[in-house]
């Protein structure tokens, strides 16, 4: 397969897709070195205000589209260097089939989802390069109440907590394109390393994820709750059927082990809103399926017993 080369140089645009949290914090950290458009769902002003972890206020000028008008050709329309698919694991696929006339083929894509759903999918569909990223990065867009005073001068996205994100694709096969875009976030002001089996390291995070944003989410309370004792007993039954599934998935734990791993973030995060407590919070649709999903489909698959983690799954709002 012939790889085209992303470099910092290229006069290809980075087309970023979803103008959500990622989505703004990305565009805004490569537009200030590289070309990118931003498509999103409305129509928005050509300027993302953000807030930047340190708490600084900084005003990007980009190029942002609506996402129909980009497809439509209704705009100039050059072809991409690379897509960055930032958009939640459910809308991903229907994003990239609005866009899919007006790419050629194989442009090379790049997925920032959480979970492991939309990965596989469009890695055995898509004929280009698929690289998939696993990011630490916290970004969030802050809910205000348009009454409030402090809301014509609310940040769009907030960076809450500056992150390292791994780049590869699943099979492998694009070690190179991996290290260009990696390079390429590294100038941008964003810590991010090529890396061989990004298998491990989605699933990985899928193990935190499924136990504290579920949890979160169904008891709309912050990360720290959950460290309270009526959480524990159920958090060492799910963390149980889950390093089931991982041994299973040969996915390597943490040298702590998972429960340490996942009570070590508890703790970390103790202040924080969950993504998918945020998106309750919000009445957007959350990723239970992205997260959860796999592991009820991989204790099929591996005939493991999964009852906390398919309670868990029915318990949590969609
Ligand atoms: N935020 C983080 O800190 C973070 C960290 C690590 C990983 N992630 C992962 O990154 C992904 C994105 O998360 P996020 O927090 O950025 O979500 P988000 O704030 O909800 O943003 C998603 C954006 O996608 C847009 N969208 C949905 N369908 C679209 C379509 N067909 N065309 C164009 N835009 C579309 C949404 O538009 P509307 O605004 O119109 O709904 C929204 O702006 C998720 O999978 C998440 O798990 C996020």
């Amino acid at each position: 397969m012939t790889i085209r080369t992303v470099t910092p140089v290229a006069d290809a645009p980075w087309l970023i897709v979803g103008a959500g949290a990622l989505g703004q914090l990305f565009s805004a950290s490569l537009a200030r070195h590289y070309p990118v458009i931003l498509l999103g769902r409305q129509s928005a002003p050509p300027a993302i205000r953000l807030r930047t972890s340190e708490g600084m206020d900084h005003q990007v000028t980009l190029r942002r589209e609506r996402l129909s008008d980009w497809a439509a050709e209704r705009s100039r329309n050059e072809p991409p260097a690379l897509v960055v698919l930032a958009t939640k694991s459910h809308d991903t696929q229907a994003a990239l089939d609005a866009l899919m006339p007006r790419l050629t083929p194989t442009t090379p894509l790049l997925l920032l989802q959480n979970g492991f759903q939309v990965q596989p999918r469009i890695s055995e569909h898509w004929a280009g390069p698929v690289l998939c990223a696993s990011t630490t990065e916290a970004a969030y867009r802050p809910l205000l109440d348009p009454e409030s005073e402090l809301y014509s001068t609310r940040p769009d996205v907030v960076h809450a907590a500056a992150g390292e994100t791994w780049i590869g694709d699943l099979d492998d096969r694009h070690p190179t394109l991996a290290a260009a875009v990696a390079e390429c976030l590294g100038k941008a002001g964003m810590t991010a390393t090529p890396c061989l089996d990004i298998r491990q390291r989605l699933w990985q995070k899928l193990a935190v994820n499924a136990v504290i944003n579920p949890l979160t989410a169904s008891h709309r309370i912050r990360n720290g709750d959950l460290a309270g004792p009526e959480f524990r007993p159920r958090i060492v039954a799910l963390v149980a059927e889950i390093g089931r599934i991982m041994q299973a998935e040969g996915i390597q734990p943490p040298a702590t082990g998972w429960q340490a791993l996942i009570e070590g973030v508890i703790e970390a995060t103790a202040a924080n809103h969950s993504s998918m407590l945020q998106d309750v919070l919000a009445g957007r649709p959350t990723e239970r399926g992205a997260i959860l999903g796999p592991l009820i489909d991989a204790g099929l698959r591996h005939r493991l017993d999964t009852p906390e983690i398919i309670a868990l799954y029915q318990a949590t709002p969609h």
